[in-house]
């Protein structure tokens, strides 16, 4: 690993996200075991990580694409992921967007009564629709990636589907979706929820359920437990003719790192800065969510200290790991950051005009693939329109 990533520098330099294909075909084969006996539609959430390139292997492992926004379809198209495996997300779909997707997708997943109104006036009769339902239950994550409690934006609350069906006959309706939040590390959300769907699902009658994505990774030493899923949720998804799956984090996050290079140690009174050539604009996750990515230095030293991983931006929360007792490395050295394939690049952004890191796929092969440059100022300054 060492000698493969201080390769990786050489060539691509960085900051960058290297992606092991290796580990994400073990999760994708982890997935498949529990959904065995299941009549199942994978899809990959694009949100996750929206390389085209990644999309395209996933697509080999049969993955669909779950999207948002228009910009996410591209990422699909361009990984030649078929209209037949698309599912479309999302609680602002506008009339526009409608009118430029609808026969681009399969699947829609109708985030609230007021957008079912906005379906009425399209015939299309290719689409399946699935009424995204707010259940009311949390799922015991972060605040800010729980989407199922009745405060959040999200879904049809549950005591309106029945107004929903009544008011909106539209046989395109095919079942409904769930989906309660992200990064759920409990059966227990999993296992209400679902036992909601079947009641519902029984008393409509509908033969398919997507059912969303939220599988928790081991970020802190705790994660969702598969066998615990294939024992008690599997059973509430045996009724379905089809079931629809979502997943993000669980594929990619693992999968990938965030590859650093240090280029300042200061030491203070109170502990020391370890300054990487990467910061929040690369990973944003630690100071949005308090998410903690463990970090691995490529040449660890004897001289360990409290400490914490920093950026060069201009500003106190651009950290990546504080308060931890670490090797305090030598300048230059490499650092990766794990768990970091998820909600990594998808997330970066341009603050201070730092520009945006490279990705690299390392194949089965342990070829290595540059599958995203690095931005470049051009890049950074080509929508500008000097004035005069
Ligand atoms: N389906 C829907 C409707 C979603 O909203 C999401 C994620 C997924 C599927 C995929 O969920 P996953 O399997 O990845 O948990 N930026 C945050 C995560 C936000 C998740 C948003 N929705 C983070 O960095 O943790």
């Amino acid at each position: 690993m060492k000698e493969l990533l201080e390769n990786i520098n050489e060539k691509f330099g960085t900051p960058a996200y290297v992606y092991f294909e290796e580990e994400i075909e073990k999760r994708i084969n982890k997935m498949w075991n529990i959904f065995k006996d299941i009549n199942l539609t994978p899809t990959f959430a694009v949100k996750a990580n929206n390389n085209p390139n990644i999309l395209k292997l996933l697509n080999k492992y049969d993955f669909g694409a779950d999207i948002v926004t228009i910009g996410e379809y591209k990422a699909a198209e361009l990984a030649g992921i078929p209209k037949e495996k698309i599912v479309w997300n999302g609680n602002g779909k506008s009339k526009e967007e409608i009118q430029f997707l609808n026969k681009k997708i399969k699947y829609v997943n109708i985030d609230s009564f007021e957008e079912m109104r906005f379906w009425q006036e399209n015939n299309n009769e290719e689409i399946e629709f699935f009424l995204r339902v707010n259940p009311d239950i949390n799922a015991k994550t972060h605040p800010h990636i729980s989407t199922g409690l009745k405060k959040n934006k999200f879904g049809i609350p549950i005591h309106m589907v029945e107004k929903v069906l009544k008011n909106f006959p539209d046989k395109r309706i095919k079942g409904l979706h769930f989906h309660i939040g992200s990064q759920i590390t409990e059966i227990e959300p999993f296992v209400k929820t679902f036992e909601i769907a079947k009641q519902f699902s029984e008393k409509y009658n509908f033969r398919k359920i997507n059912i969303g994505g939220g599988w928790g990774i081991n970020y802190v030493g705790k994660e969702l437990d598969l066998d615990k899923y294939k024992k008690k949720v599997i059973p509430l998804l045996k009724r379905y003719d089809e079931v629809i799956l979502e997943l993000g984090r669980f594929i990619i996050a693992p999968a990938g790192i965030l590859l650093l290079k240090v280029v300042q140690i200061k030491e203070t009174e109170n502990k020391t800065f370890i300054v990487t050539n990467g910061g929040m604009n690369d990973l944003i996750r630690p100071a949005l969510y308090n998410s903690y990515h463990e970090p691995v230095f490529l040449n660890p030293t004897e001289n360990k200290k409290l400490a914490d991983i920093v950026g060069p931006l201009c500003e106190s929360g651009d950290k990546l790991v504080w308060d931890k007792i670490l090797p305090i490395p030598e300048l230059n050295s490499l650092i990766y950051l794990k768990n970091s394939g998820a909600y990594g690049y998808s997330m970066s952004n341009n603050y201070n005009s730092a520009l945006k890191p490279a990705e690299i796929l390392v194949t089965k092969n342990h070829e290595t693939k540059l599958i995203r440059k690095r931005e470049s100022y051009d890049d950074l300054y080509k929508n500008i329109i000097i004035d005069g």
